[in-house]
């Protein structure tokens, strides 16, 4: 063959490689409204930085006369190349061989750029499109699976790894994205669960349909599996470059540091008046954030899943810092198992990935109840106190209204080291609120009481007397538990001023192998 032939041989290898399963099967995928694998990194990707590797791999497998029907680059597709010109590491599943299904070889192809991005110190994106376990493999594709586990595992606090689901992804193949830090997905097409309908029909007669079980809508309100819930895939695209832009590339470097057009000394009257008179009346703690961070910009996580508490990333004079926010528009804010569990995993990534904290506090306590003590409000409480308290980075409180008995001590407080814990002068820190307090403490006097005037009247004067004595943050800031007392519409600047005072901290927790927090 002469050169000019063999360069013509590549061109062409690299054109069929190009089209995966074949024409038909991408029209079929584009019927059903989905891109392939490499329009989909191609919109990731900055414009023509993706670079493809192994794309001549062929599977290996002789059974079911597969032998006969090899197609280069063995559905899927990898390679790296840069969100706003920073390094990332992909794969993608391609659903138009074989059905994205995991062969062997496939799993060689994964493990090998999830080696690349762990040796360069880079995020793994990987987008999920398969039909499980390739069936005419068998053992070899879970072994494939396993070893993909396995460096998901190690890969775990050193890169930022993150999953998009645009397709099916069932059986134990939802374990990898699961082990990941960010799991994305879409309104359709787009499924995660363990035993599909049929199975579940089998084994327990229940009815269900493919979206009530595994879709978009169940995973990001109900399981909480899903991080981010997106209309198509173009917007979870989208969503994954954003969320690039606020985490750093490797555990051992800061996220990019943005420039900020925002005055950092802006005030808003706003917040002086936010809180209503009414210790009962809610207020949206959304709105506090957006008043406080550059340009009022926040990338909320698990936006609809335990509500009651608020995560997510923001930047203060152009750093990134995780935000973790009591709701009292939602349940009152209260702590429950959900919200323990989605906010103690946001603070261990934020923590893991040198993210500085920003806690804002207004929780009445943990939620009362059989159910909450049947579904481990104990374990689960413990995991966002662990989290907390484990956590090395930058860590600045501020307390806005309630903060009472052990939800005071689980948010951010002074004694779990935080580092500059701050109070609005409408902020409450005690045991427990004024009412409950005094059916403690005065509950039998006040049985004994015989004319109800009477007793209306001690009540409301205990109540008047607990509120003057605790209903405040200066008993907490007598004791320096509160650093200050602030004016609510200079919150963007003393938080800012906190942040640049802690650039230069140091702290690291006790050698050892791991820590066993409460799973
Ligand atoms: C081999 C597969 C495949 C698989 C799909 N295909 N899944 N080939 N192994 N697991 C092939 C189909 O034969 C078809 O080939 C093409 O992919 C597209 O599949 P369709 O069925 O036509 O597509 P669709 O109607 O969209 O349905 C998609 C699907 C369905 C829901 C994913 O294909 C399906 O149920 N597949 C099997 C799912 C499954 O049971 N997987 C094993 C799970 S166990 P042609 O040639 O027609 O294009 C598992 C264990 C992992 O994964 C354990 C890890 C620890």
């Amino acid at each position: 063959m002469e050169n000019k032939e063999k360069v013509k041989k590549l061109i062409d290898l690299r054109v069929q490689a190009k089209l995966g399963g074949g024409q038909k099967r991408i029209d079929s995928q584009h019927s059903k409204g989905k891109y392939t694998a490499r329009e989909r990194i191609e919109m990731l990707l900055d414009e023509g930085s993706f670079e493809e590797l192994d794309m001549f791999v062929t599977h290996r497998c002789v059974n079911f006369g597969l032998e006969k029907e090899k197609y280069l680059g063995d559905g899927v597709v990898i390679g790296h190349g840069t969100i706003e010109g920073r390094s990332v590491y992909v794969f993608a599943q391609d659903f138009t061989v074989f059905g994205g299904s995991l062969s062997e070889t496939m799993a060689l192809k994964i493990c090998k750029v999830m080696d690349l991005a762990m040796k360069m110190g880079a995020p793994v994106i990987g987008i999920n499109d398969s039909g499980g376990a390739r069936i005419q493999e068998g053992v070899t594709a879970l072994a494939g699976y396993a070893e993909i586990f396995e460096r998901n595992i190690l890969a775990s606090g050193v890169v930022p790894q993150i999953s998009a689901i645009f397709g099916p992804c069932a059986g134990g193949a939802v374990y990898s994205p699961a082990l990941t830090d960010f799991i994305l997905m879409t309104e359709e097409n787009s499924y995660m669960f363990v035993t599909g309908p049929k199975v579940v029909k089998s084994v327990t007669n229940e009815t269900i349909s493919t979206e009530d079980l595994g879709g978009a809508r169940i995973h990001a309100s109900k399981s909480g599996v899903a991080h981010f819930r997106s209309a198509n895939e173009q917007e979870c695209i989208a969503t994954i470059r954003e969320l690039i832009s606020y985490i750093p590339q490797n555990n051992l470097e800061e996220a990019p540091i943005c420039e900020c057009t925002d005055p950092i000394n802006r005030l808003e009257d706003e917040l002086n008046s936010i809180i209503p008179d009414n210790p009962n009346m809610p207020y949206d703690m959304k709105r506090v954030i957006n008043c406080i961070t550059d340009n009022g910009q926040f990338l909320e996580v698990h936006a609809d899943y335990a509500k009651n508490i608020v995560v997510g990333f923001a930047r203060f004079n152009g750093v990134s810092t995780g935000i973790i926010a009591n709701q009292p528009a939602f349940l009152a804010g209260v702590l429950d198992c959900d919200a323990s569990r989605k906010a103690a995993r946001f603070i261990r990534f934020c923590d893991a990935f040198n993210i500085p904290i920003l806690t804002l506090v207004d929780v009445p306590g943990f939620l009362p109840g059989s159910g909450q003590e049947y579904a481990g409000i104990i374990t689960h409480g413990a995991k966002l106190m662990f989290a907390y308290g484990e956590a090395t980075v930058p860590k600045v409180t501020v307390t806005l209204r309630k903060s009472y008995g052990g939800a005071h001590c689980v948010m951010s407080s002074k004694q779990l080291r935080g580092d500059f814990n701050y109070a609005w002068p409408t902020a409450e820190i005690a045991v427990m609120g004024a009412a409950g307090a005094i059916e403690v403490l005065e509950g039998r006097t006040i049985a004994k009481m015989e004319n109800p005037d009477e007793k209306a009247q001690y009540i409301n004067e205990k109540t008047n007397e607990y509120k003057d004595k605790f209903a405040n943050p200066y008993m907490a800031a007598s004791y320096g538990y509160i650093d200050d007392v602030i004016e609510p519409r200079n919150t963007r600047f003393r938080v800012i001023r906190a942040f640049q005072a802690l650039q230069t901290k140091k702290l690291t927790n006790p050698l050892k192998k791991h820590s066993n927090i409460p799973l």
